[in-house]
This record gives structure tokens, sequence and C-alpha cells, in this order.
């Protein structure tokens, strides 16, 4: 595998040469289009200047001789075809003749504009007899042509070992840049990765030391996050095994000794009978937090998985209360309530739990002679359900926690129970889409009021 280190290199690299040959294909487009043209009006107005001059000069080759070695190359040839160099030769000397007579007869050359366009600037450079401009002039009634172009090679010399330094110091520095700037990207990446690798190691203590305000800096600090949650989310886990083992131990440990009791043959019938009676308890605890246990893990993966129908949401209460009939009875309580005909659309089975649970709850935690109240009501865009009780009601600390996994309140212990009930009646009606809230009074009684959307 690539690193990215590696691969952020080979990428910059490549991004200098091709800007560098693409900036060299612009520069040359640009001097073929318009430097060229340019360099020719420029080099001719000179030229003509400079024939200008020669025509009242006295001594013509000291005057030529002058002129060059202010920078400038110059060739004159006359008609018999003898010719002189000034200010250095031309590497070739590739004119064709016929010029040189169009020249003499008046003409102008235009020969650095008509200089072939090869690829690079090399044409600027070209030391060629042809790469020049060509003007007449007459002295001392002779004919001549002048052929002249700057001297660009000494200028060049400099120029090109300038440029060259400075290529490669530019090249030097960039490159030195980025591997800094590479470096420093990938080094919190690096410990980010280090991290990750911690967290099955160390568990979920993992201290990570990146301030950023870039991208980098943002998957730190969400990844910091991340694993926050998950050390949250796995004490929550831890605390649940333990009150389930724990709850489950109790019941199992009660029935061993009891049941070992029984084995001896010297207990009376009334012994015998209250032994059984808790092992038939402890037995049912069980089944209920197997029961309770097996509707909280239906409910885990949470979603769209929720299968819903529309009911008769009173119907179901009303079948409730025909079934716990006898429970209200046996704790001497008074039941009233008041249902209109509603329908709910959502899972019947998951919401009968719901009421259950409710129902239980205002029965276990009455009083005697105390009583329950349930109402049904229909609103604008939801139904709202209350299960209200005079019973023992609750203190302001245990009202916030009566939700939470296994949480039961002091006065609470002495009833059967496991503390999962409300927990999963929150999880049931949060499934819905609905709410649920409690109103509770120590001594005087409790009110837990759920909404849910409507069909
Ligand atoms: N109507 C109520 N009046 C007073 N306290 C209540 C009432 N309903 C619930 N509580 C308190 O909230 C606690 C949690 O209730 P929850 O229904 O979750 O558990 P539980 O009834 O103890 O056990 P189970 O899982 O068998 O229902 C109860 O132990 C009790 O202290
Ligand atoms: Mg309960």
């Amino acid at each position: 595998m690539k690193s990215l280190y590696s691969k952020f290199l080979m990428a910059t690299l490549f991004i200098m040469i091709t800007s560098s040959f693409i900036g060299f294909f612009i520069a040359n487009a640009y001097y073929q289009n318009n430097l060229k043209p340019e360099n020719d009006t420029k080099n001719t107005e000179i030229a003509r200047r400079i024939a200008q001059y020669a025509e009242t000069q006295e001594n013509l080759d000291q005057y030529l001789k002058h002129t060059a070695s202010t920078g400038y190359q110059l060739y004159v040839v006359d008609r018999q075809g003898e010719s002189h160099s000034f200010g250095g030769s031309f590497n070739e000397k590739n004119l064709p003749s016929q010029t040189v007579v169009n020249v003499l007869n008046g003409n102008i050359y235009h020969g650095m504009r008509d200089f072939p366009k090869k690829t690079f600037v090399t044409g600027f450079f070209a030391n060629e007899l042809r790469n020049s401009v060509g003007v007449p002039f007459t002295h001392d009634n002779t004919q001549y042509a002048l052929f002249m172009r700057p001297n660009i090679k000494l200028l060049f010399n400099e120029i090109h070992i300038l440029l060259g330094w400075m290529g490669l110091a530019i090249f030097i520095l960039s490159l030195i840049a980025v591997l800094i700037w590479a470096a420093m990207i990938i080094r919190p990446v690096r410990q980010l990765s280090q991290a990750t690798n911690k967290v099955g190691e160390n568990g979920f203590d993992i201290h990570l030391d990146i301030h950023r305000k870039d991208e980098i800096g943002q998957l730190a600090q969400n990844f910091k996050d991340m694993i926050s949650r998950l050390g949250e989310l796995d004490k929550l886990r831890r605390t649940f095994v333990s009150n389930v083992s724990h709850d489950i131990q109790t019941p199992l440990l009660n029935i061993q000794g009891y049941s070992r009791l029984l084995e001896s043959n010297m207990l009376s019938e009334d012994d015998r009978y209250t032994y059984l009676k808790v092992i038939q308890e402890e037995a049912n605890r069980m089944s209920t937090l197997s029961k309770q246990l097996l509707t909280l893990s239906s409910l885990e993966p949470k979603g769209n998985t929720l299968r819903k129908e529309s009911f008769e949401v009173s119907r179901q209460l009303r079948s409730l209360i025909h079934r716990f009939h006898w429970l209200v009875n046996e704790n001497n309580l008074s039941l009233t309530y008041s249902f209109e005909d509603v329908w709910v659309k959502g899972n019947p089975e998951l919401l009968n739990t719901v009421w259950e649970n409710l129902l239980t709850n205002a029965i276990k935690y009455n009083k005697p002679g105390g009583s329950i109240d349930i109402t049904l009501k229909e609103a604008h865009d939801h139904i709202e359900i209350t299960f209200t009780d005079r019973g023992i009601g609750l203190g302001t600390k245990e009202k916030k926690q009566i939700f939470d996994r296994f949480y039961r309140a002091d006065l609470a212990r002495t009833k059967q129970g496991t503390g999962l009930g409300l927990s999963i009646v929150k999880e049931v009606i949060e499934l819905h889409g609905g709410q649920i809230s409690v109103n509770s009074r120590l001594e005087k009684g409790t009110t837990f009021k759920i909404f849910l959307p409507h069909l």
C-alpha cells in the first residue's frame, strides 16, 4: 500500500512538472503571436536609424563598430558581395542572395517576424543571419544592405544562469515546503490511526492531543466524541449485565436454599407450604425477568422494523381492565375509566405491554382502599392516555430515575419487580413517535401521561 505521504509527494511532483510544461507552452505561444512581431517592428526602427546615421558618418567602419558594441550584431554587404560583420559574427550566414538584392534595391527585410515557428522560444535566441532585420543605406555613393539583430547571446548568457538557479531554488524550496506540510498533515492522521488501534487494547480511555480547526481536527473531534459515547455505552452494558446476573442469581439462590430445606422430613406442613410458595414466587420472578429482557432485546434494533397496524386502542384498554379486574379487587382498590372510541396505528402487542406495565404499577404501588383512574382522549393530532393512582407516589429525585433500566425506588422494594417495566414503556412509546411524562407527589399519588401521534 502506498502511504499517503508518498502519494502526496508524487502528486506534487507531477503537478510541478506538468505546470512547468504548460507554462512553457503558454510563454511560447505568447512569444510567437505577440512578442515576435513587436520585436520585429522595434528592431526595424532601430536598424532604420542606424542606417540613417551611417549615411552621414565619415568613417563608416568605426561608426558601425561603435554601434555594434552597444549590444547589436551587424552585417553589412554591398552590391559586389563584399561583407563585414560587427559585434560578433552570426553562427549561420544562411541569407538567400535574393534577399540581399531585395534590400539593396530599397526593400526592408523582416527576418525576425518571418522566422519559422518552431516549438519553444528558440527563434528568440537563434543566432542566424536569417533571424534579423535588413534595411538599405547609401554611403559615399555605394549602396549597402544592413542586417541587424540584438546581441542576445551576451544578455542570455547572464540571464540563463540566473534563470537556471532561480528555477532550481524554486524547485528545491517548494519540495521542502511540500514535505514539511505533508508531514504536518500526516502526523495527526497517524495519531488517529494509533488511537483506533488502542481502542481495542486499552478500552475507551484514550487521550488524543489533536487541536486543529481543519477537517482533520473535525475528524479527531468526531473520533473523541464517538469514543466517549462508546465508553458510556460500554459502561451501560456492563451495569446492565451485572444487574441481570444479580437479578438471576438472587432468585436462583433462594430456590436452591428452599428446595434443600424441603428435603428435610422434619418439616411441618405450614413450613413446607411457605417454602414452596417462596420457590414459586422466585420462579415467577425469573420468568418475568426473562420476558422483560426478551421484550427489551426485541426493541433493540430501532428503526423502521416495527410492524404497525390500525387497531381500536379503547377496546384494547377495556380488555386490559377486564383481565386485571380480579387483581384490583384483591388489592382492595377501586378503578374508574373513561375511553373515547379511538383508533391508533401501532404495534398492538407492544402497546399492550405498555398498558399492562402501567396498570400493574398503579396496583402495586397503591395503598389499601386506594383508587386508579384511566382515561383515553382524542385531540387534534394526537391521542392522550393517562394512568392516575392515589398510591405511595414518588420523591423528586426518584422521579428522574424511574425510566432507567433496573431502577426501583426504596419504597417499592417490598413489592416484586425487576425495575425494567418503565424503561420498556418509554422505549415502546418513543418507537411509536410518542412521549411519556410523569407527575407525582410522595404519599399523594402518581399520574403517567402518554401522547401518541394520531393514525
Ligand atoms: N405508579 C407508581 N407509583 C409509585 N411509584 C412507581 C409507580 N410506577 C413506578 N414506580 C416506581 O418506579 C420504579 C420502576 O418501575 P418499573 O415498572 O420500571 O419497575 P418495577 O415495577 O419495579 O418492576 P417491573 O419490571 O416488574 O415492572 C418502581 O420500582 C417504583 O419505585
Ligand atoms: Mg412495573
